[in-house]
């Protein structure tokens, strides 16, 4: 069996949030079970392309409507990655410093028509092709709709929603640019009036799933103006859970780590790293440490953070450290707040993924107050690395994290996002920190609970099996 899977983030070549590092990590896993995995993705101006040596695999030109532009396939010279990959490299319209901009329309779908061109050459298909969010959703209805690929329109397409709030809209004025279909289908690529990639690959998908169970169930009910659709295709949908990949996000080997430490040494390795991010933040070690890592946006809750801050801060004995970038004002307000609260209170504006290791490995708890999450990686993340996860009750996170005031549980939930639910979450982390026994005990526990890959990986490949060419 060989996957192809298409998609605009791949960890470590270009990362914005959590699709990177599942199309990173999934295809290592699965080529370890038999299936041949294989990623394909857009060549961007980055570190990654700076840094490596490619080599040319293909060379042609692809159209967008009546404009022709010269592109070439090419792969990374020393692979070390675990699955081949393939980098799409469309000089005058991919080849920008961050993968999303505002062309995204005509970029992506550039992109998707020049990854199937080539397919189109192979001589040994793909047995079923998997594509990970909007960015990749036109390529089900060009795959079983346009002309010039009725032979790919027996290969089985899988649709995965990361996130279902973005979907990739844009006018009928640009529907010449899809390659020539019979346009008395034009109705599936439509919702709502625009042409909506989203929608489009869940009508024309041979499947689709999401990246964990409640958020399947979530979107039926709420899903940015495709909860009908979903439910209407809901024999065809189903939920897998995310793993995370423990050869990047492992305490004993993770080489960002100021010291590497296992449920063994977890006290003296946490304690090292908690020291740094003292020092280096101006903060409290003697206190516990709440922090956030993530993209400041409304899902995330990051629009209440000043507030919830100003609270949590009066009279109680804690420190709170965001890592974090997104809304701008809401940026502004996190920087004006470290004045107010300075020795207890500091953020990074930015991205930083070292940081981000030695925050999984030194702060106490780890904050994500979501409106929504489809999955979340960094509650697993954490876990692996001994911090306990605050979680609002939501999509992934409510799959991974039970109470503490559960049998066995390990995490602290909350059911609303309002500043006070969270704040009292904070206070319950505040409580178990003071019983250190019962804290140091639970740090352990999460320590051993395993969120690999290895039982995803399984269900996917149940899922490709379920599909016959
Ligand atoms: P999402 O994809 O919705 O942003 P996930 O929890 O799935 O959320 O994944 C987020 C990923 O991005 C994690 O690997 C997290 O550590 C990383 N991340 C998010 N923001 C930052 C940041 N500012 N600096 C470093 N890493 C970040
Ligand atoms: C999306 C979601 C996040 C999920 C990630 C990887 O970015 O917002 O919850 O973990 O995709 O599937």
């Amino acid at each position: 069996m060989k996957i192809l899977h298409i998609s605009a983030e791949c960890y470590p070549i270009a990362k914005v949030g959590g699709l990177a590092d599942v199309v990173g990590a999934l295809p290592k896993y699965q080529n370890s079970k038999n299936v041949t995995s294989q990623v394909i993705m857009p060549f961007y101006n980055n570190k990654f392309t700076k840094e490596n040596k490619f080599i040319e695999e293909f060379k042609s030109v692809v159209k967008l409507g009546e404009t022709a532009f010269e592109y070439r396939i090419v792969s990374i010279e020393n692979n070390t990655l675990g699955y081949d990959l393939f980098l799409v490299d469309i000089p005058e319209l991919l080849f920008k410093e961050y993968v999303y901009s505002n062309d995204d329309t005509d970029r992506f779908l550039a992109f998707q028509i020049a990854a199937l061109d080539w397919v189109l050459t192979w001589k040994k298909k793909p047995t079923i092709i998997q594509c990970h969010d909007h960015h990749t959703g036109l390529t089900p209805f060009m795959i079983s709709q346009s002309l010039k690929y009725k032979d790919l329109n027996k290969i089985p397409t899988i649709f995965t929603i990361h996130n279902a709030q973005y979907q990739g809209w844009f006018s009928h004025d640009k529907v010449g640019l899809i390659p020539e279909f019979d346009f008395s289908n034009v109705g599936l690529l439509d919702w709502g009036g625009c042409i909506n990639p989203m929608a489009a690959a869940l009508k024309c998908a041979w499947r689709v799933n999401t990246v964990s169970p409640s958020y399947m169930e979530e979107l039926k009910l709420s899903a940015n103006g495709l909860e009908w659709l979903l439910n209407d295709e809901s024999a065809k949908c189903v939920g897998i859970l995310n793993g995370i990949d423990t050869d990047v996000w492992n305490p004993e080997k993770d080489t960002y780590l100021i010291k590497n430490y296992s449920i063994k040494t977890v006290q003296s390795g946490r304690n090292a790293q908690k020291k740094w991010l003292c020092d280096e933040f101006n903060l409290d070690f003697e206190k516990p440490l709440f922090a956030f890592i993530g993209r400041l946006v409304g899902e995330k809750g990051s629009d209440l953070f000043p507030e919830v801050f100003r609270n949590a801060l009066i009279n109680k004995d804690i420190s709170i450290l965001l890592l974090g970038s997104g809304n701008k004002d809401v940026e502004e307000q996190l920087e004006k707040l470290k004045e107010e609260h300075k020795g207890v209170y500091n953020a990074y504006i930015g991205y930083d993924e070292k940081l981000s290791h030695i925050i999984y490995g030194g702060a106490d708890f780890l904050l994500m107050p979501s409106r929504v999450e489809p999955c979340g990686l960094n509650q697993m993340y954490a876990l692996r690395y001994g911090t306990i996860p605050i979680v609002r009750n939501i999509g992934g996170l409510k799959d991974t994290v039970i109470d503490i005031s559960e049998e066995n549980g390990f995490g602290i939930c909350h059911q609303n996002v309002t500043v006070s639910e969270i704040v009292h979450a904070i206070s319950r982390g505040l409580d178990l920190y003071k019983n250190q026994t019962k804290f140091k005990k639970i740090r352990k526990q999460i320590m051993s609970i395993d969120h690999s890959w290895d039982a995803s990986a399984k269900e996917y490949i149940k899922l490709y099996k379920s599909l016959k060419g």
